[in-house]
């Protein structure tokens, strides 16, 4: 899961292709490098770390040039280090990939026996020495790709410097994205929309298994047998301002404190709050192929907006309702009791939701999927898309986009449960109200100490607010590298209160207007009686029960019991976020993480 980029321009293109990078940092940030054609040589220049690192370099190493390829790296096979970073070049080409080659050990050790040398540890350079492999048997440029993807096995793109083509760049799409954008001035490949969007406004999607030339205002596209094979023009309307931190500190930051507007956009999709009128007008499809049961298929974050889902289906829906882990869900006899499959994904390029995609279409299951991207693979796979609306997130942690994802479950549920417009929408007023009011909650520095010196840290809640206290460990985890777990409250006694000691920490979610309320107040007590310290998440109303602890965090008050994990989602977000800023970490790009996961 890395980035690719590569742009044929009348001028020179290195600030372009770093520009790109920066745009695919998200993707993985090991390591980054360029590669340029001058005078028909190959230019390599390649840096450890972020791309600013590749900036540096590049500002003693003045290069000029007119077409290029440029990676960012989320490592998968080799060390960390510049011999591993793309791009990988053999005698006549330079090559960057994104995602993994499967049998790059096989394919090594023929080329190996070919008398052809290899450089790097990774995956990636046995692709290039593939091509270059079919070159040397003098076939042509397409037919040395297309030779070289019928062996290489797993999902990747890959784009092609070729030195004796200084006006056309090459790609191969198979299980990764690749779209392209042209103009009069560019030929631009890249692994997402975003990138390319302040460049050009004409893009185009590469599927798999197909082979694209790109050149100024200019490209071709072919299956494996080199057909031609025509493409769709898709006029982008990005926002490119979002691509900016604004007044903050971080992307993260300015991503939580958008989080009203970006639920305003969403519902603002879907229903009229003047009129009280649903004006989604895919209603009666996706009630008729939701009727009584559902299966509901992501990762992470968007893994655990499904668990929420989950509760809001069956409880207010009367719908049955399966989740399943996306990576888990591909490796089974998957026995469907629904006839739709729901797939959850902000990035909608997430390779374990797209093969989970894949093996439920196969099955005949109708494809509904939530996203934010709407271009994205998942989308395009999809019979009906739901979009989130929650505008590019750019920060590693998901916030703004798992919150959207959160309202529109809860609209659909509704929805399909034919609930009145006036419900619907002062439960949706309800919501935008909790999430501004939690928005002015401080975190007490006490309890980010805390939360940092306690050896044992564990989330823990019941029903509707459990998925919840999976999503704040995460956030943690994620934001701070700190050991934490998540732990139902009712599972403690039956084995993790074990881990109980003075140096604890409980973070325990508690809402008066939840029927467990009273169960995980005993919870508390339990944890209290044996030594360990408690961060009670508690709202307004409940404070009372509270003198166990000095140490609680007031959400406000919410009227209907299904909108509690609202009250809560922003409290854990500003946790994370403090904690991790006080360890020194960087929050927008966590270590070893990548916002677009694109390997299995
Ligand atoms: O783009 P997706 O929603 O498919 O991504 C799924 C997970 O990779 C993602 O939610 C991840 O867990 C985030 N880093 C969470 O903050």
């Amino acid at each position: 899961m890395c980035g690719i980029f590569a742009v044929v321009s009348k001028n020179n293109v290195v600030d372009l292709l770093v520009s790109g990078l920066k745009a695919l940092e998200y993707r993985g940030y090991d390591s980054s490098g360029l590669a340029v054609l001058s005078d028909k040589e190959i230019i390599t220049v390649r840096a450890t770390g972020k791309v600013i690192n590749l900036e540096e370099k590049l500002k003693s190493n003045l290069i000029e040039s007119r077409i290029g390829i440029a990676h960012t790296r989320w490592a998968t096979h080799g060390k960390i280090n510049e011999l591993n970073a793309h791009p990988h070049v053999t005698k006549d080409i330079a090559i960057v990939l994104n995602g993994i080659i499967e049998n790059f050990l096989q394919i090594k050790e023929m080329l190996i026996s070919k008398g052809y040398s290899f450089f790097s540890e990774t995956d990636a350079e046995v692709a290039a020495v593939l091509i270059q492999y079919y070159i040397d048997l003098n076939h042509s440029h397409l037919e040395a790709i297309k030779e070289a993807v019928n062996i290489l096995l797993g999902s990747y793109s890959i784009i092609i410097l070729h030195k004796e083509h200084e006006q056309k760049l090459f790609a191969v799409k198979k299980g990764a994205p690749v779209v392209i954008g042209i103009n009069s001035e560019y030929g631009i490949v890249s692994s997402d929309i975003y990138s390319l969007a302040n460049l050009v406004e004409n893009v185009y999607f590469l599927e798999d298994k197909e082979i694209a030339e790109v050149s100024i205002n200019n490209f071709q596209i072919y299956n494996l047998n080199l057909d031609f094979v025509p493409r769709e023009t898709l006029k982008h309307n990005i926002n490119i301002d979002e691509v900016s931190k604004g007044e903050f500190e971080t992307f993260m930051q300015k991503e939580i404190y958008e989080q009203p507007a970006a639920l305003k956009r969403c519902r603002e999709q879907y229903i009229d709050i003047t009129s009280e009128k649903i004006i989604y007008n895919n209603t009666e499809k996706l009630k008729e192929k939701i009727k009584d049961n559902i299966t509901i298929v992501a990762c992470g974050s968007s893994y655990y907006a499904a668990l929420l889902a989950k509760h809001w289906f069956e409880e207010i829906a009367n719908i049955k309702v399966d989740v399943e882990i996306a990576s888990e869900f591909i490796s089974k006899n998957y026995i469907f009791r629904s006839r739709a499959t729901l797939l959850i994904s902000q990035s909608g390029e997430t390779k374990d939701t797209i093969s989970a995609l894949e093996a439920a279409k196969s099955k005949g299951q109708y494809i509904i999927s939530l996203v934010n991207v709407v271009e994205s693979t998942i989308a395009r796979l999809s019979d009906i898309v739901l979009p989130i609306y929650a505008g590019q997130e750019i920060g590693v942690a998901s916030t703004k986009a798992f919150l959207n994802q959160l309202l529109l479950l809860y609209l659909i549920v509704l929805i399909t449960k034919d609930v009145e417009g006036k419900k619907i929408k002062n439960d949706i007023l309800e919501i935008e109200s909790v999430i501004s009011e939690s928005l002015k909650i401080d975190i007490p520095i006490n309890i980010i100490e805390l939360i940092k010196n306690s050896k044992t840290k564990i989330f823990t809640s019941r029903e509707i607010l459990l998925p919840i206290a999976y999503e704040a460990c995460l956030k943690l985890k994620e934001l701070s590298y700190l050991q934490a777990e998540t732990i139902p409250a009712g599972e403690m006694k039956h084995g993790p209160i074990a881990l109980i000691d003075e140096s604890s920490i409980v973070i325990g979610i508690a809402n008066s207007a939840c029927s467990f309320y009273e169960k995980i107040i005993s919870n508390f007590y339990e944890i209290n009686s044996r030594g360990g310290k408690i961060l009670a998440i508690i709202d307004k109303n409940s404070l009372h029960d509270f003198e166990i602890t000095p140490y609680k965090i007031t959400v406000p008050n919410i009227n209907n019991k299904q909108l509690a994990p609202f009250a809560t989602i922003i409290v854990f977000q500003k946790i994370a976020y403090e904690v991790a800023k006080s360890l020194g970490n960087d929050v927008d790009k966590p270590r070893n993480l990548a916002k677009s996961v694109t390997v299995e």
